[in-house]
Formats: structure tokens, sequence, C-alpha cells
């Protein structure tokens, strides 16, 4: 039997997504396979923002003819956004075709949640407030090669006044660093030659006296040819000691993404996020001292209620200040059950879009000027695919900057030293060493 996965959202749900797929694979469904030719079909969602949430919605809707038209088919809809509250039913009541709802927690629970919708007619519905039996037991399918993802937390404690995530993936909980490392040995001993180490708040990972900068090193000790990354760090918890490990070892990626969602103190404040646009500005400056060449990249929110102009040319201001190299850029969206959607002074639409617009032009800007800097420089891309449509191999340096270049072999996993030769964008050309 065959299946086919729906991923929305961020690279934590789409690691989710494999374990899914490991899931359904011990459920008797060996093969990923398109939408049309498959006997289940998952959606895993996201609700972190409206439009992951209205685009989920459109694409189940348009299953209603597939799901008539084959009998035996089974839809199942999980992940963020069966887990807010009230929306399994909601789904439920909108789409009536679905057969299976399950929550954040209720993964490890498919495969009896499929033996039971086979067993009966009416949907089943399982969203739990906890996790019951531990991710550890579910071999994902992975699907990233030569990358692979590693749950090293889960959930998230910070609250900040916008976020749903502490709602739908609960408290935070660690695993354990010796299940982490056994992981990792066994996906390099695989040939898996960069590995990233997933969590909503990495700093935050415990472990008896293992916290995240000894998990790093740890990590970073494993024999073999691989780099890591490590997504995604808090600003508040940034520490000497993470710089350290990071500058300690050159299989740890030169690369920070630290989110710094806005660069105005009275938002940051108003957004629960607990560290001042000084403090970020200062902790970049000790990053830069002690390694000279690491990039940050951030994520920022725009049009947070009551943010003035002024405010917002603070963000602006910040990104230049911090020479960020890029950023994942949002307009606020309410969500429903936070601090923030009860929040007065609403930011009109097209405010929202004038700004976000003034943002991307700038983080653009400064992509392109870092990237023009490479143009004659040689730079090592760890091959991760082949682009048809191009004729090109792809794949990405330790700043996570994407690679072009020609080849006769299949490089698809190797670690490759392109001389670059043309710099378009975020993308980079260029020829093998
Ligand atoms: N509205 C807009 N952006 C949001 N993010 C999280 N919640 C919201 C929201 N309600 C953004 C933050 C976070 C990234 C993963 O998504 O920038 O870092
Ligand atoms: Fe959401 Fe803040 Fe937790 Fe990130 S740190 S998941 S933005 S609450």
């Amino acid at each position: 039997m065959k299946y086919h996965i729906v991923t929305y959202g961020c690279q934590m749900n789409l690691h989710e997504s494999e374990k899914i797929a490991g899931v359904l694979k011990e459920a008797g469904y060996a093969e990923p396979a398109p939408i049309e030719e498959a006997d289940i079909i998952v959606f895993n969602t996201c609700c972190i923002r409206e439009n992951a949430e209205n685009h989920a919605f459109g694409n189940i809707g348009a299953l209603k003819q597939l799901k008539r038209a084959k009998k035996g088919l089974i839809v199942a809809v999980g992940g963020c956004m069966v887990q807010e509250e009230g929306k399994a039913e909601f789904l439920k009541k909108k789409f009536p075709f679905i057969d299976i709802l399950f929550g954040t927690h209720d993964l490890p629970r498919l495969k009896a949640l499929i033996e039971e919708k086979r067993a009966r007619k009416k949907a089943v519905i399982s969203v739990s407030e906890e996790r019951g039996e531990t991710e550890d037991n579910i071999s994902p399918v992975r699907t990233s090669y030569p990358n692979a993802w590693v749950n090293i937390m889960y959930g998230c404690n910070n609250f900040c006044s916008y976020c749903i995530v502490p709602y739908v993936r609960g408290r935070e909980r660690s695993r354990s660093a010796a299940a982490i490392l056994r992981e990792v040995e066994q996906l390099v001993a695989d040939g898996y030659r960069e590995i990233t180490l997933l969590g909503q708040n990495v700093d935050s990972y415990h472990d008896g006296e293992v916290d995240f900068a000894a998990l790093l090193d740890a990590v970073a000790s494993v024999e073999g040819n691989f780099r890591i990354r490590f997504m995604t760090s808090h600003p508040k918890d940034f520490s000497a000691e993470l710089v350290a490990v990071m500058k300690k070892h050159d299989k740890i990626c030169k690369h920070l993404h630290l989110p710094v969602q806005s660069g105005n103190d009275r938002i940051l404040k108003l957004m629960n996020r607990r560290y001042t646009r000084e403090k970020y500005l200062s902790d970049i400056a000790l990053l830069r001292h002690e390694i000279p060449d690491c990039e940050v990249t951030t994520d920022i929110i725009v049009a947070f209620p009551t943010e003035t102009e002024e405010e917002f040319q603070d963000t602006l201001s910040l990104v230049e200040e911090a020479d960020l190299a890029s950023a994942f850029t949002f307009i606020y969206s309410p969500r429903t059950g936070t601090k923030a959607a009860q929040m007065e002074g609403r930011i009109p639409e097209e405010i929202a879009k004038d700004r976000i617009a003034r943002l991307i032009a700038l983080v653009n800007q400064k992509t392109r000027e870092k990237s023009a800097k490479y143009v004659g420089k040689t730079v090592e891309i760890l091959c991760e695919d082949f682009d048809g449509k191009k004729g090109m191999y792809l794949g990405r340096d330790e700043y996570g900057r994407m690679g072009y270049f020609k080849s006769e072999k299949n490089m698809v996993g190797e670690f490759v030293d392109l001389k670059i030769t043309d710099a378009n964008g975020i993308s980079l050309y260029g020829e093998i060493v």
C-alpha cells in the first residue's frame, strides 16, 4: 500500500513528517506515491500563522472528489492545527470526509488509530494533552539525504506573546543525550553529511548536567566527515559557552540563526522576548569577535500591535547594524488564545504590507551584497541535489548559501570546493576546483 504526506510549516514539521512516514511504514504503507495513487493521505498541518492554516484548508477541501471516487482511501489530518483548542471538531464539521484527526502528541499512536479506523466506519479523533510514549521509538523515513534532522527537545516554555507554539506543542521536554548521540553516530555511519539538531528552543536543552553547549560539544566530537547545524536559538539564552563550542569545532557551521523579531525595545517587551536591542547587538559583537566570519540570520515580525513607523525603523536599522545575512520575515498574525491576540492597536493591512515590503527589500539588498563578495573566492559546498531545469548540481555552504555547479559525476553527498564565478541574489555559481 502507498502513502502521500502533505507538510506545512517549518523544518521541525518536515522532520515530523519523516516520523509519520516511519509510523505509516509500520502500518503497512511501504511506498510514497503521488496523491492520486495513495491509499492513505496525511496532512501534517501548521498553525503558526493564519496563511499556513488557510493553505491547509484549501488542500484538504480539494480532496472531496478523490475521497468520494476512491473506496477505502483514508484521509488523516494531524499536527499543530489539530492540537489547537476546538480545531479538531471544527475540522470534522468543515470536512466530514476526514477519517482520522490526530494532535501533535498522538503521532506515536497513529498506527493504532489507522487500525481503529479500518475496523469501523466512524471517524477517529485523538487529541491528547501529552505525548505518552517517547518519540525515540519511531524510526523516521528520511527524505533529505545527505542532510538529517535530529530532534533534541520538544515544546517551548517561553510564551512569546504572539506565539501559539507553547499551546500546541506543550512544555519543554529534552531527549536524553545518550539517545541523541546514538542517533547521530548511526546517521554518520550511514553516510549522512549534515546533521541539524532541532528544537523549538535549543538553548533550553537539559539532560541532567548536560546543557546545550555541552551537547553540541559532544555531537561535534563524534568522529566522521560531517557538519552540524542547530536551530532555533533564543537571544535571551545566548551564551559565551555556546560561542566557545562553535569556535572549537570546525564541524559546526559558522552560522547562527538568532530570531530577533523586532529591533525596538518597547515592542520586544510587548512580545515578551526578555532581551533588549542592545543585548542582541552586543551578543552578536561578541560572536563576531570570537568567530569573525560567522554569519547571523534571523526571523522578524512586522506590524505587531501598536508598532509605530519609528519603531519599525528600529528594526530596519538593526538589520544593518547587526549586519544580518538574511531573514525570514512575517506580518504579525493574531493567533487565538495568545496574549497578543487580545491587544489593541492592530496595524492596518496596507501599512503592514508596506512595512514588510521595505524590510524584504533591505534584507535582499544585504544578501546580494554579501553574495557578491564571494565572487572569485573558493567555498566548500555540500552537494544536496541535481536541478534538472538548470542542469546543475546544487548544495549549500556552511552559511546556508546555495551554490550551483556542473559535473559529469553524481556529486550528491560530497563536499565540493567551488570557485565562485557568479553571484545572483542568494545563489552562487561556480566551478569545481
Ligand atoms: N505572527 C507572525 N509571525 C509569527 N511567528 C511566530 N508566531 C507568529 C505570529 N503569530 C514567526 C516568528 C518565529 C517564526 C518561526 O515564526 O518570527 O520566529
Ligand atoms: Fe514561539 Fe517564542 Fe517559543 Fe519560539 S521561543 S516557539 S517564538 S514561544
